[in-house]
């Protein structure tokens, strides 16, 4: 399972790449607003000192929802660095869009997937990852896992090979939920990765054997 960073903020990206277990990055117009990140230009320069960061897959957002403007910008993205998904909307437009990409090699992330119908055409259009966003799903009294189940089962029936990018995770238990449905990616923020390192009888347990190695000295 691959971790993904949900930020635009590069300490907490540095952070997490440094934990070693850092497999990625998925930036949105939002994350990008709240570091204080805007207009065409500083976004350009944040999308590169994120791939200078990291090792992995960096997704960058298009604004477009036009097939012609979406393909300028998701080629002008994708020429920024080769780390780099073109992030697409699920949208009539964005579908096309995403054919075009993957007929022309150029990896593309679906967002803003809601249902396994929406899931299904991305991968017939040939998205790289699909991004299901579960914590909105939860946040309107719905069940997100179930859709990453959904679109496991749709996936695995077919042998699709676009990439379930679990989205929209909050907290620990969503990214231990995605890992036994099978989801192949999540993102989330850095206290759903550091989350997993917690736990009381490996705090009790490690300051014990400390204080017994003191005992003998
Ligand atoms: C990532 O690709 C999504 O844009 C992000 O996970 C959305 O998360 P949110 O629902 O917490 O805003």
């Amino acid at each position: 399972m691959k971790f993904f960073i949900d930020t635009a903020n590069l300490d907490q990206i540095k952070e997490a790449q440094d934990l070693g277990v850092l497999d990625g990055v998925t930036t949105n117009p939002s994350l990008m607003a709240k570091e204080g990140i805007t207009g065409k230009e500083n976004i350009i320069n944040h999308y590169k000192k994120i791939c200078e960061i990291v090792t992995g897959d960096v997704s960058a957002e298009v604004i477009s929802t036009d097939f012609e403007g979406i393909i300028k910008e998701g080629e002008e993205l994708a020429k920024l660095h080769d780390q780099i998904i073109v992030k697409v909307p699920m949208i009539k437009d964005g579908v096309k869009a995403i054919k075009y990409f993957s007929d022309n090699g150029i990896k593309t992330n679906c967002t803003l997937v809601f249902s396994p119908g929406q899931a299904l055409l991305a991968a017939k259009a040939g998205a790289t990852y699909v991004s299901p966003f579960i914590g909105r799903l939860d946040d309107i009294s719905t069940d997100g896992l179930n859709l990453i189940a959904e679109i496991r089962m749709i996936y695995d029936n077919y042998g699709f090979n676009t990439q379930i990018l679990a989205a929209s995770v909050r907290h620990t238990m969503h990214v231990i939920d995605c890992a036994k449905i099978g989801a192949d990616v999540m993102t989330g923020p850095l206290s759903s990765i550091e989350g997993l390192l917690k736990h009381p009888l490996t705090d009790i347990g490690l300051a014990k054997f400390l204080a017994d190695y003191q005992k003998g000295n």
